[in-house]
């Protein structure tokens, strides 16, 4: 793991307005040299304020989603050269919400990653079972058919990042144990590198995702293979992210 730096990346979801360019703003003065990467990934509206906010400070900010195309008749949408002369400078691909309520499938989720990736934008591609899928005990078929599918050829040690985020963790307090985050992180690995070659395979970053809070973080950050986390509800403000920030 020592040649993949830690990443900690908020996804502000549908949440926030100026008014909560202020967190980020106190987020970037607690952490003027973190030794970490920190992703802030706040609703459209906020890129560009939040890329002055913090104000080429040790704090990224990114997109939640973009287009596969870059420009055109999409109305409403937003491509991934849009969030890049905004000074974005990633985006978050393929969140479940997005799976579900959108539609979205691993193959437009792999259209948009390849547009963000020739865009110049580290993509955050997300994976993650049901509980009935868990249940049924589908988990690692279900995760390595998203992970072929979502993830692009273009991709490389810089540009990609994979969140493994269990649709059943996802704000609902519950996390799954130690052991099961390893195996799914573990299984990734391998079949990154199975695809990609060690070189690359060794480099992409694996975060977890779902509940993480400060009580929990130091626990899953030591788990094998996990190099960060995506974070939503404690993203929101500094006091709840910046502990998560230092216990990576
Ligand atoms: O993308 C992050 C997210 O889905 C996890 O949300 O609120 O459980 O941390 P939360």
């Amino acid at each position: 793991t020592g040649m993949r730096r830690k990443l900690a990346a908020g996804n502000w979801k549908m949440n926030g307005t100026s008014a909560a360019l202020g967190e980020l703003d106190m987020l970037a003065t607690s952490h003027p040299a973190p030794g970490v990467d920190i992703l802030v990934c706040p609703p459209a509206t906020l890129v560009s304020a939040a890329v002055r906010t913090v104000d080429n400070r040790s704090i990224r900010i990114g997109g939640q989603d973009c287009h596969s195309e870059t420009n055109g008749a999409h109305t409403g949408d937003i491509s991934a050269a849009m969030l890049r002369d905004a000074g974005a400078t990633a985006v978050i691909l393929g969140h479940s919400e997005r799976r579900a309520s959108h539609h979205e499938t691993s193959e437009d989720v792999r259209a948009k990653a390849r547009s963000a990736q020739k865009a110049g934008l580290m993509t955050v591609i997300c994976l993650g079972e049901s509980l009935l899928q868990r249940q049924a005990t589908n988990t690692l078929d279900i995760i390595g058919a998203q992970l072929s599918l979502s993830v692009p050829d273009s991709s490389n040690g810089q540009n990609l990042v994979i969140a493994y985020e269990p649709i059943w963790a996802i704000g609902s307090g519950m996390t799954p144990t130690p052991d099961q985050i390893g195996e799914v992180h573990d299984f990734m690995r391998d079949r990154l590198e199975q695809r990609f070659g060690s070189g690359v395979g060794r480099s992409v970053r694996l975060l977890y995702g779902g509940s993480v809070k400060a009580a929990n973080a130091a626990e899953i950050f030591g788990i094998s293979n996990v190099d960060g986390a995506l974070v939503g509800g404690a993203s929101l403000t500094a006091a709840d992210f910046g502990p998560i920030i230092a216990a990576l």
